[in-house]
């Protein structure tokens, strides 16, 4: 069996390690990390990576094509099992591809400022979690660790990849989008916006990569109670995100000092809702996920 140090490390995210495997394959390795308001935290949230791992291999089964090869298997060391992918090599292409069903978050920011999100109009009087029909294509370019994404027009990307590309991205965005949509519909569950990463195989086949339709790059709302006008209750790091911007965390979010360690009751809140998203989404116990 072979461990993580026969791997050569190539690069790590705010979240995930990846590893080479051989000229075709990485290892695809989720930690524990938590991310922030552009920060990656000092406390991890316990099985996260598990969970995160679970959610994408659940939705890569019904997608194709995408990057997975294989989630059990010889290759993937035991000590990262159950958070690890084989995953095939791929040239990313630099943008967040971002479907929005329901304004909420930057969306709704850019919204409030300009009656546009990414250059796409909307109608006035749309509120807080206001339905999106259809839903929209609000792409982001990718930033660096720390620093933020930035949303911008349909035309931004069609000028750096290519009309063909970007069409490519926003319609397979909108078509991957609407169907978990419509799957999580039948679970209790509202996705309101998602991301996505594509990349590029030797063939110049656009191929579905990165993580899918995972907390950290989704927006799940439960079905019951959902009410525009007011933010709603979400399955990710709302636990966090209230934590740090209220007063017992004591942490100004405009300064540059680093976010405070989590309070055990914050982690553990955190930790029940990943594993709580897994199994409503899923209707499988997380218990049963590869140990
Ligand atoms: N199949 C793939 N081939 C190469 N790189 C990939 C593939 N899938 C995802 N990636 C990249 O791996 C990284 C995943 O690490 P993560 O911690 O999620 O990064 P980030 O901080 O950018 O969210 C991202 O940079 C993503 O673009
Ligand atoms: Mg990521």
């Amino acid at each position: 069996m072979p461990t993580l140090a026969d791997y050569q490390h190539v690069a790590r995210g705010k979240v995930r390690e990846l590893y080479d495997v051989d000229d075709e394959l990485l290892l695809f390795v989720a930690s524990d990390r938590i991310s922030a308001y552009d920060h990656v935290l000092s406390t991890e949230i316990p099985d996260k990576g598990r969970v995160l791992t679970a959610m994408s291999v659940f939705w890569f089964e019904r997608l194709a094509p995408n990057h997975l090869v294989a989630y059990d298997d010889p290759r993937i060391p035991a000590e990262v099992r159950g958070r690890a992918l084989l995953v095939r090599k791929l040239q990313m292409v630099d943008v967040e591809c971002v479907a929005r069903g329901y304004l909420t978050g930057s969306g709704m920011a850019d919204y409030t400022a300009t009656g546009a999100v990414c250059g796409i109009e909307l109608p006035a009087g749309l509120v807080e979690a206001s339905e999106l029909t259809p839903p929209i294509f609000t792409p982001a370019s990718k930033a660096e660790i720390g620093a933020h994404d930035e949303n911008v027009s349909f035309e931004v990307i069609a000028e750096k990849h290519g009309v063909e590309l970007a069409s490519k991205l926003r319609d397979r965005t909108i078509e991957l989008y609407s169907e978990a949509r419509a799957y999580a519909l039948t679970r209790g569950l509202i996705l309101a916006d998602t991301k996505f990463e594509f990349g590029l195989d030797a063939s110049g086949e656009l191929i579905l990569a990165d993580e899918v339709f995972t907390p950290d790059s989704s927006r799940y709302w439960p079905a019951e109670g959902y009410e525009p006008g007011r933010v709603q209750p979400s399955f990710d790091k709302q636990y966090v995100r209230d934590w740090l911007t209220s007063d017992a965390s004591g942490w100004d979010r405009k300064s540059d000092v680093p976010p405070p360690p989590l309070p055990a009751d914050v982690v553990e809140a955190t930790r029940n809702r990943y594993v709580e998203a897994y199994e409503r989404l899923t209707g499988r116990s997380f218990a049963d996920w590869l140990a």
